[in-house]
C-alpha cells in the first residue's frame, strides 16, 4: 500500500523538536504577561468574507494564497491565513473594549497559506503575535515593538535588525496612490497581468508584487514617507522617538510595503538577513480602520505577528538553546518477579505525588535495565528488588555520581 506523506509545505514537530516549541511559546507568553496582554485562542477557521474584506480582496494573501471552502451547507469559510482579522472580529463580537482603556491581546497558533514552499516559508506555520486595540497614542506603537524585540532578546538572538515606515492615513495615502498611478502609467505595457489589475483597484500593491520586472520598475517610485500629511508626519517622528527612548536600535526604511491592505501608518518588520530569501522573522503595525471595518466602532489598532519556524531556524543558526529535551528524574529498576509485580503500584503513587518515573515493563535483565536507565538521561535509578521488597525501602542510585543509598519508599514519597 502507499505510504501517507504529510501535505506539501507541512511538517510534523517530532517529539526530539517539540520541547523547543514549549519553550518558544513559554518564553512569549511570560515576555507578553510582562506587558500585561492576555491570551486569546481563536478558531483556525473564519468566514472567509472576514480576510476578504480586512487583509484585502487585492493582496496576494487573499487572492492567490487562502485555502477557501465550502462546508456542507454551501456556507464559504477559509482557513485563516493570520490572526489579526480573527482577533478583530472577535474584539467586535465579544464587545471586548466595553471598559474603555487598551485592549492587549496574545495569540499563538497556526496560520494557512498556500503558496510555494521553500525554506521558512511553509503552507502550514505557526504565528505568535500581539494585538493592541483601543489607543492611536504613538507610545504604544514603540511599546508593541518593543515587545517582540525584548523577546527576541530574551531568548538570546543577535542577528537581526529592526525597520520601520508610516504607510499614512487614508487621506494621505490616497494622494500617494494617485502618485504612483502617475509613476506606473508610462510603464502599464510592461507591467505583469496581475499588475494592470492592481493599476486600477489598488497600486500600492504593485510595489509588492513578486514578478522580476515589476520589480525592477517599483524600485524608483515614490514612497508614502513624501505624501505622508502633518499628523501622520508627527506620529511617525513620535514612535521614533519612544523607540530612541526604549533604547531600541532601528533604521527607516520607506520601501516597507506589507502584505496586507488593512495598515495605516506606523509598519515595521524585524528582518534576520542571514535566513536567505524568507529573511522577515516577524512584522506589524498599525490598522486605524480595521475595527470599524469588521463591523465595530471606529477604534484604533496595532499589533504584529511572527513565525516560529524562522525564529527556529534564527536560534539554530546562532547556536542558541532552546530549552532541554524532558529527561524523568527515576528510571525505576525491577529485580525478581516478586519486586516487578509490587513495582506497579509503588511507581503509581510515585507518579501521582509528582515525580517523573520512567520504567520498562520489557526489560527484565538488570544489565538492560540499568543501560536503559543511563540512556534515559534520569537523575537516579531506583532498584528494587526481593531484599528492598521486603524491607519497605529502595536503592537510589546518583547515575552521575554512582553514589548510592538505600531510602524508605515512605522518605521517597515525600
Ligand atoms: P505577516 O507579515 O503576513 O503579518 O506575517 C508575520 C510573520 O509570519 C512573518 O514575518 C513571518 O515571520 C511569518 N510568516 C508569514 N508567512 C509565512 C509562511 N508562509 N511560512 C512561515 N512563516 C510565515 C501578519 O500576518 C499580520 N497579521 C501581522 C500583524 C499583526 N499586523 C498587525 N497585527
Amino acid at each position: 500500500m502507499a505510504k501517507f506523506q504529510v501535505p506539501r509545505g507541512t511538517f510534523d514537530i517530532l517529539p526530539k523538536d517539540s520541547y523547543k516549541w514549549e519553550y518558544i511559546q513559554n518564553t512569549f507568553r511570560k515576555v507578553a504577561k510582562r506587558y500585561q496582554y492576555q491570551e486569546i485562542v481563536t478558531p483556525i477557521f473564519e468566514t472567509a468574507d472576514l480576510f476578504e474584506r480586512s487583509v484585502g480582496d487585492t493582496s496576494d494573501i487573499v487572492q492567490k494564497e487562502m485555502y477557501k471552502f465550502e462546508d456542507k451547507k454551501g456556507r464559504v469559510f477559509a482557513l485563516r491565513p493570520e490572526g489579526t482579522a480573527s482577533v478583530v472580529r472577535s474584539y467586535v463580537e465579544n464587545n471586548l473594549g466595553v471598559n474603555g482603556g487598551i485592549t492587549k491581546l496574545f495569540y499563538i497558533g497556526p496560520m494557512f497559506r498556500y503558496d510555494r514552499p521553500q525554506a521558512g516559508r511553509y503552507r502550514q506555520f505557526y504565528q505568535y503575535g500581539v494585538e493592541a486595540i483601543g489607543s492611536n497614542h504613538p507610545y504604544i506603537d514603540a511599546e508593541v515593538i518593543a515587545l517582540q524585540y525584548s523577546f527576541l532578546k530574551e531568548l538570546g538572538l543577535k542577528g537581526f535588525v529592526l525597520e520601520v515606515n508610516s504607510v499614512g492615513c487614508p487621506t494621505c495615502s490616497q494622494a500617494y496612490s494617485q502618485a504612483l498611478k502617475d509613476y506606473f502609467k508610462p510603464y502599464l505595457g510592461e507591467l505583469c497581468p496581475d499588475c494592470v489589475v492592481r493599476f486600477e483597484k489598488n497600486p500600492k500593491r504593485i510595489l509588492d508584487c513578486k514578478v522580476p520586472h515589476c520589480k525592477a520598475i517599483s524600485k524608483n517610485a515614490p514612497t508614502q514617507l513624501d505624501y505622508l500629511d502633518e499628523d501622520c508626519k508627527a506620529h511617525f517622528e513620535q514612535v521614533k522617538t519612544y523607540l530612541s527612548d526604549m533604547e531600541i536600535p532601528f533604521t527607516v526604511n520607506p520601501h516597507i510595503v506589507r502584505g496586507l491592505d488593512y495598515y495605516t501608518r506606523t509598519a515595521f518588520e524585524f528582518i534576520n538577513n542571514n535566513l536567505g530569501a524568507q529573511n522577515a522573522i516577524g512584522g506589524g503595525g498599525r490598522y486605524d480602520k480595521l475595527v470599524e471595518q469588521v463591523g465595530g466602532k471606529d477604534t484604533p489598532g496595532i499589533g504584529f505577528a511572527a513565525g516560529i519556524e524562522r525564529l527556529i531556524l534564527s536560534l539554530e543558526n546562532e547556536n542558541l538553546p532552546m530549552g532541554e529535551e524532558p529527561k524523568p528524574l527515576y528510571y525505576w529498576i525491577a529485580i525478581g518477579e516478586t519486586a516487578r509485580k509490587h513495582s506497579v503500584s509503588i511507581i503509581a503513587k510515585l507518579r501521582q505525588s509528582g515525580n517523573s518515573v520512567d520504567f520498562d515493563i520489557e526489560k527484565e535483565s538488570v544489565k538492560s535495565q540499568m543501560k536503559a536507565a543511563d540512556k534515559s538521561g534520569a537523575q537516579f535509578a531506583l532498584i528494587f528488588g526481593e531484599d528492598e521488597f521486603k524491607k519497605n525501602t529502595v536503592i537510589r542510585k546518583n547515575l552521575v555520581t554512582g553514589d548510592q543509598e538505600e531510602l524508605s519508599l515512605q522518605e521517597l514519597k515525600g
